[in-house]
């Protein structure tokens, strides 16, 4: 569905945010602006942060940010027509109806031909498989114990030697560049264009409203890649998606299954474990722990029981932890994965596994406990020392000091010594501040950042006071931002100062799509900058030196580029100019 500008500024501007944030947590006033805890990450002291005067919201603990629309999007994982259509009906706003106009649009944009691509696909797949032609797929999954039940319940496929996906989709009406962007396919200049899955049995990757938005591909045999999938496209963000998470979503059992391959996931259904979902073949991340905590408050982890298997537990728990999730390890041996565990203990035995699977921390020490030789003093006292360091993970006193006592009992250490280690540890750390220790790393250099630096402050600066806008002009343009995304938002800063005479934050977002954009943008919103009621001579200088500092750089950059004599003649003018530049804020 496609909606006009109008109609989405309509709905923007009559959803206060505030309002709409404090429906789902709770927000206490500060200043200017309201605070509470952040839903997007976990976290005890609120460092998430509701402007009403800019409409917007950010994080300072994990960045996220953004307007009404990004807020409904991340926190009840809308798309930006179903936020549309949610904060419309909120607000009381009347949305046009799909005309045929508009089903041109929808038509023409590239994300729903992309996605129908991939629906259409499964759907050649499938019937592939079930073909009576070429009864390898079929036959392929039957020997691995799958019902014909399960094989229509995960849209299982397959795709033969021929390759024929390619001529299907072309028949159906895609063009080559629509087909290029699904990701299923290898375009040569000399061979032309070809199925990129072949010969492999077909797993459809389905996002939570059950669409398919790509595939993995299993080879029938010991060919290498075993495993083949999509790569990301404009509908499929690995990093975003899970797995099963379609049917897992429905549980009520309180917790996921967590497991690494898909025919995992397959088999724990088919043996009615429905809360299984598998983080599709890369390291688990963030994102995917958040959206795990849109359902449930516990994750069981059930990857393989070997070393990578272990490794990647250990990589996991720390992620799922900060999405506040309960952890616990379950341990599948002899077996090395679910499938093979189901397929030779069974339904029950599992079910105990879960019942007696390990408690997340205890999982750690005990995987740490294999790197140390208790016979060696020097050994046990670091694996001590590390254990301590350990339970700083636990911030809440309570907690930390049952962790410890448990953790004392187990490797028969005398739990007063165990806390003063623990303290020991906390006291060295705590040199640190926790505003450093949660920054996130930027691989820029110094230099570079700095200006970066400057670029956002400016901007912040003019969003929160106007009429500075107003007394930049002449001095500075929007092409002396010249990164994404300051250089875009200037451009809309700037226009929108000149068409209204005003600045809103929250509209200007709008015109970013990318939810990451928009969080980059709400974070340059939401520079410090100096205060409104401070000394006014103090502003005056530290304005004049962000401005000169980024006019200096862009001056660098056109110079670095410049390649006629009467170019860079101007330019030297130009930083002649600059050392005499002097804005003025004292009558502002
Ligand atoms: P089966 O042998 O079919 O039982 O697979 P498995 O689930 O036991 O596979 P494995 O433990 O080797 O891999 C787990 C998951 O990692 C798979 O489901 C894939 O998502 C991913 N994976 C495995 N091998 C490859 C590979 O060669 N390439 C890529 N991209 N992903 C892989
Ligand atoms: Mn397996």
């Amino acid at each position: 569905m496609y909606y006009p500008d109008e109609t989405v500024e309509e709905v923007r501007s009559r959803t206060d945010i505030v309002d709409l944030i404090s429906s789902c947590i709770n927000l206490k006033r500060q200043g200017a602006n309201y605070v509470g805890l952040c839903p997007f990450h976990n976290e005890k002291t609120p460092s998430f942060s509701v402007s009403p005067a800019k409409q917007m919201y950010y994080c300072f603990g994990c960045g996220a940010g953004g307007n009404v629309f990004t807020f409904a999007m991340e926190y009840d994982n809308l798309t930006f027509p179903e936020a549309i259509q949610m904060l419309a009906a909120r607000s009381g706003v009347a949305l046009p109806e799909a005309d045929e106009n508009e089903e041109l649009r929808k038509k023409d944009s590239i994300k729903k031909r992309v996605s129908d691509i991939q629906k259409d696909a499964g759907v050649f797949y499938y019937s592939v498989l079930k073909s009576d032609k070429d009864t390898a797929g079929y036959d392929y999954f039957k020997k691995r114990g799958l019902t014909d039940e399960t094989i229509r319940k995960f849209g299982l496929g397959y795709s033969g030697k021929s390759g024929e996906l390619y001529r299907y989709l072309k028949k159906k009406g895609y063009s080559d560049n629509e087909l290029n962007k699904s990701g299923l396919f290898t375009f040569d200049e000399r061979k032309g264009a070809r199925d990129k899955f072949w010969n492999r049995v077909m797993f459809p990757i389905m996002d939570v409203n059950n669409r398919v938005i790509a595939f993995g591909g299993r080879v029938m045999g010991d060919a290498l890649p075993k495993y083949l999938n999509s790569p990301e496209t404009v509908i499929f963000d690995k990093s975003r998606n899970l797995y099963g998470l379609n049917y897992a979503k429905r549980t009520r059992r309180g917790y996921f299954i967590l497991c690494e391959g898909y025919m995992d996931v397959i088999m724990l259904h088919q043996a009615g474990f429905e809360c299984a979902c598998a983080s599709l073949g890369t390291a688990l991340t963030g994102l995917q722990a958040r959206l795990i905590k849109r359902y449930v408050n516990q994750v069981i982890i059930s990857y393989d029981s070997d070393g990578a298997g272990k490794k990647a537990s250990l990589r996991a728990i720390p992620i799922l932890k900060d999405a506040g999730l309960s952890v616990k390890v379950l341990d599948m041996s002899p077996y090395k994965d679910p499938d093979e565990f189901i397929k030779n203990l069974g339904t029950d035995e599992y079910e105990k596994r879960i019942e007696n699977a390990q408690n997340g921390f205890y999982f750690e020490i005990a995987v740490l406990e294999q790197n140390y030789d208790f016979s060696d003093p020097e050994q046990k006292t670091e694996f001590y020392n590390e254990t301590a360091r350990k339970l700083l993970v636990f911030e809440d006193e309570l907690e930390r000091n049952n962790y410890t006592e448990a953790v004392a009992a187990r490797y028969n250490i005398k739990s007063e010594q165990l806390k003063r280690l623990v303290a020991k540890q906390s006291a060295d750390i705590a040199g640190i501040p926790v505003t450093t220790r949660m920054q996130p790393k930027r691989g820029r250099d110094k230099k570079e950042d700095g200006v970066g630096q400057a670029q956002a402050m400016l901007l912040s600066w003019m969003a929160n006071e106007p009429y500075i806008t107003d007394r930049l002009k002449g001095y500075i343009s929007a092409d002396d931002f010249f990164e994404e995304p300051c250089h875009r938002l200037a451009e809309l800063i700037f226009s929108q100062y000149e068409n209204e005479g005003a600045i809103m934050p929250a509209k200007i977002l709008n015109s970013f799509n990318d939810v990451n954009e928009q969080k980059a943008v709400a974070n340059i919103l939401n520079q410090d900058v100096p205060d409104r009621l401070g000394d006014k001579y103090e502003r005056e200088k530290v304005l004049n030196e962000i401005v000169k500092r980024i006019r200096k750089q862009s001056i660098d950059r056109m110079t670095r580029n410049a390649t006629k004599p009467e170019e860079l003649q101007s330019l030297m003018i130009m930083r002649a100019d600059l050392q005499k530049l002097h804005i003025s804020l004292q009558d502002g």
